[in-house]
């Protein structure tokens, strides 16, 4: 077969999407959201973020919305943590999954969580080594893995180098971030025939913003190389507050799930429950969703030609 025969979506909404939001969304929204999105068959979905809340605000909340939740068996709920004093907040609150995040880029790096690399490579691997007894998984993002808005394009090589220190320090997954959405096919090749060799195929997770509408074509390049887990926000909600207001949303959970459908390729998601999620959560925004799909109404319902 051409594609992996099963995807693992990971249903970032709660957290890039809600990040960088204008409009304050109530803790029992949040937590609501959540819900829908583990019913709408989501098998993983990130549920919040233990950075500063002077820096990322609309995260303030983090703890109360993780105690919240319902979490159904068999769906994990990871939460983004950017040092030692996130993870403490994150375990008290009850994570059993945490994202750590670093970048390819210092500028990014800087601009993000007022790190050098090498001092945010230093973070990782002490809150992975505090992180492990307590049976927490752990993924890592490496962000700006494409291009990076201060200093543009980056090179695999700068990427590669990065991700073999996030997996030396003991991360068991790596998603590379488009956090700009500026990468193309082209991009997505050059830096997994770089990178791939340093973790087996299920160490790997894209991670891509739409910000210029290629993710989905980023996608099935990803698929032909045997990636099988993509992250996406409900709605097409997202950005990183740090990246600039040119940073706009994730790729689409209705899109991706309507593209992956199309292939063959089992999801286990619904549709039309993540539409749900979509249309609940955009009801308490200021802006409606950009997903193409949802505009569309979801998948094509023929009306016959009336006659007179
Ligand atoms: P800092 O000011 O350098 O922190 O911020 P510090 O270590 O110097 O500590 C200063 C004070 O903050 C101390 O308190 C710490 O305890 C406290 P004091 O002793 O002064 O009372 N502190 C914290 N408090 C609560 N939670 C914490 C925490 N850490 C320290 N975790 C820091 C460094 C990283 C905290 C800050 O810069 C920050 O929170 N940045 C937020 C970055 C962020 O959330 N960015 C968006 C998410 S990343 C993203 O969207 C990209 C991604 O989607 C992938 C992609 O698209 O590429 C993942
Ligand atoms: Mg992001």
């Amino acid at each position: 077969m051409r594609y992996p025969s099963q995807a693992t979506i990971i249903e970032v909404g709660p957290r890039d999407g809600l990040q960088n939001e204008a409009v304050h969304v109530p803790t029992d929204a949040k937590v609501r959201f959540v819900d829908m999105l583990s019913d709408a068959g989501l098998p993983v979905v990130e549920v919040t973020s233990f950075v500063h809340p002077k820096a990322v605000p609309r995260m303030a909340d983090a703890h109360e919305v993780l105690r919240a939740i319902r979490q159904k068996p068999g769906v994990r709920y990871p939460v983004l943590v950017p040092n030692s004093r996130g993870l403490e907040r994150a375990l008290a609150a009850g994570a059993r999954e945490i994202a750590l995040f670093t970048a390819a880029t210092e500028s990014f790096t800087r601009a993000n969580i007022n790190r050098t690399i090498d001092q945010s490579i230093d973070d990782a691997r002490a809150v992975i080594q505090a992180a492990r007894p307590h049976g927490a998984r752990i993924r890592a993002y490496v962000s700006t893995a494409f291009a990076c808005p201060f200093e543009g394009p980056v090179p695999p090589e700068q990427v590669a180098g990065i991700c073999a220190r996030l997996l030396d320090a003991g991360a068991e997954q790596i998603g590379l971030g488009d956090t700009i959405g500026a990468a193309t096919p082209a991009d997505v090749s050059r830096l997994l025939d770089r990178v791939l060799g340093l973790a087996p195929l299920d160490g790997w997770g894209m991670h891509f913003h739409d910000t210029r509408g290629t993710a989905l074509a980023n996608v099935v390049r990803s698929l032909d190389y045997g990636i099988a887990v993509f992250d996406s926000a409900a709605g097409g909600l997202g950005g990183c507050p740090f990246a600039g207001p040119n940073a706009t949303g994730n790729l689409a959970t209705e899109d991706l799930v309507y593209l992956l459908d199309g292939l063959g390729v089992e999801t286990g998601v619904s549709l039309p429950r993540v539409m749900d999620a979509t249309r609940f959560i955009c009801a308490r925004l200021d802006h409606a969703p950009t997903s193409k799909v949802f505009q569309a109404g979801g998948r094509l319902v023929p009306k016959p030609l009336a006659t007179a």
